[in-house]
C-alpha cells in the first residue's frame, strides 16, 4: 500500500507549487494522477520505460493496451512521432483546429518512445491536453507524459478526483484534484492516411475511438471512416477498444425500446435515462430502485457527456441487480456515448 496524497488545486495562486510537486514525482520516475479536460489521466514520463511500467501495475492494465502520449506544444509532436511528409499539411491543420483539445493522433513512432508505451506497435498516439494544469506540468517537465485514463483496467473512466481515489487510492503516490472534467468523455482517436480512395482531399481519417471531436467536425479534413473492428477475438486497431470496456461492476443492458424490458421478479433494476422524458416510455415502465438522467429535460448531448461517467458510477454504487440504459440520440457526441453503452452492455 502506498499513501495517496490528494492535492487540492482549486486556488489558482497555488498552481506553481502544485506543478513543481507533480513534476518532482515524474522526474523521480513516479506516477501521478492528473486532471485533463476529458477524463483524469494516470501520468508518467513517457520516455522512461520503468516509470511507464508503474502505470500498468497500478491500473492492472494488460501490456497489449498502448498509452496516449501527451505533449505540451505543437513542435513536441516531432519528438515522439515521425510525421510523414505527405501528412504534414493535414496534421498541421488538425493541430491548429483541435489542439490543445480532445483529439488524439496516431502516427508512426520515433525510436525514443519505449515499446511499453505503444505495446510494441510501430505507431504512437499523441495529444495535447487543454487543461491548464496538465499543460503546465508537461511544459515544466519538458518531456512528454504517457497517461491512460486513471481507472483500473476495464472500469469506468474517472471525471473527478474522488472517482480516481476510488479507483487507485493506495496504489499511487498523488492525485492532483483539478475539479470536474469539462468534456467528460475520452478524446477522439484518429489515424489519418493519404489514400486514392479518399476523394478530392485525398485524406482518409480512420476514427479508432469516437469522442468529443465528432465525425461532423472531422469531415472538413478528409473522408471519415469508423474502424469497427472491436470484437475481442479480432486484433483491434486501437487495442484497448475491446468489446467489454467501460463496464460498471453492476451488469448493464442497453435497450432500444421499452418493450424489450422483461423484469425478473425480485430483481432490483436502476434506470440510466437520457433526458428523463416520460415520452421515451422508460420512466413509467417499472418501480426503478434509482433513476439518473444524463441531461434532464431536453437531452443536451454536451451536458449528457459531462455527466455520463459520473452518473454510471452513481448507478453502479446503488446496489442494483442490473442497470437498464435508455438509448442516447446517436449524433455528434451521442455516437461516443452509444459506443460506450454498447461496450458496457452485457446482452
Ligand atoms: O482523453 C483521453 O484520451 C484520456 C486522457 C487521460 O488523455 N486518455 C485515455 O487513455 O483515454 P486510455 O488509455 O484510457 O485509452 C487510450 C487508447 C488505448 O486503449 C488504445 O485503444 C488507443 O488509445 N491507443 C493508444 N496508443 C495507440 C496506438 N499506438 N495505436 C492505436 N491505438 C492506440
Ligand atoms: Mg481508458
Amino acid at each position: 500500500m502506498t499513501d495517496t496524497r490528494i492535492i487540492d488545486a482549486s486556488d489558482p495562486s497555488d498552481q506553481n507549487g502544485i506543478v513543481d510537486l507533480a513534476v518532482g514525482l515524474l522526474v523521480e520516475g513516479e506516477v501521478v494522477a492528473l486532471p485533463t479536460e476529458t477524463v483524469y489521466g494516470l501520468g508518467a514520463d513517457a520516455l522512461n520505460a520503468d516509470a511507464v511500467a508503474k502505470i500498468f501495475t497500478a491500473k492492472e492494465r494488460p501490456k497489449f493496451d498502448p498509452l496516449i502520449v501527451h505533449v505540451g506544444s505543437y513542435e513536441q509532436i516531432d519528438e515522439v512521432a515521425n510525421v510523414p511528409d505527405e501528412l504534414r499539411e493535414v496534421i498541421d491543420k488538425l493541430m491548429k483546429a483541435h489542439w490543445p483539445g480532445p483529439l488524439t493522433l496516431v502516427l508512426p513512432k520515433k525510436e525514443c518512445v519505449p515499446d511499453i508505451v505503444t505495446s510494441g506497435l510501430p505507431a504512437v498516439a499523441v495529444r495535447m491536453s487543454a487543461h491548464p494544469l496538465m499543460k503546465a506540468i508537461v511544459r515544466k517537465l519538458g518531456r512528454p507524459i504517457a497517461a491512460p485514463s486513471a481507472n483500473r483496467f476495464g472500469r469506468i473512466s474517472p471525471t473527478s478526483a474522488s472517482a480516481v481515489e476510488k479507483e487507485l487510492a493506495g496504489r499511487i503516490p498523488m492525485i492532483i484534484d483539478g475539479g470536474a472534467c469539462r468534456e467528460g468523455l475520452e478524446s477522439t482517436i484518429i489515424r489519418p492516411e493519404i489514400s486514392a480512395d479518399a476523394g478530392k482531399k485525398g485524406v482518409l481519417i480512420h476514427v479508432l475511438r469516437s469522442g468529443p471531436v465528432t465525425k461532423e467536425m472531422l469531415q472538413r479534413f478528409g473522408k471519415v471512416v469508423r474502424v469497427k473492428k472491436n470484437r475481442s477475438e479480432d486484433a483491434p486497431e486501437a487495442p484497448g477498444q475491446l468489446a467489454s470496456h467501460y463496464a460498471p461492476v453492476t451488469p448493464l443492458r442497453l435497450l432500444s425500446k421499452p418493450s424489450e424490458f422483461k423484469p425478473e421478479p425480485g430483481k432490483k433494476y436502476a434506470l440510466l435515462s437520457y433526458c428523463g422524458s416520460e415520452k421515451a416510455g422508460f420512466m413509467d415502465l417499472h418501480e426503478w430502485v434509482a433513476v439518473e438522467q444524463l441531461s434532464p429535460g431536453n437531452g443536451k448531448l454536451a451536458e449528457a457527456a459531462v455527466r455520463f461517467f459520473y452518473v454510471l458510477r452513481l448507478l453502479d454504487e446503488i446496489g442494483a441487480d442490473e442497470i437498464i440504459a435508455e438509448p442516447v440520440s446517436e449524433t455528434g457526441l451521442g455516437v461516443a456515448m452509444m459506443d460506450k453503452l454498447r461496450r458496457a452492455s452485457v446482452r
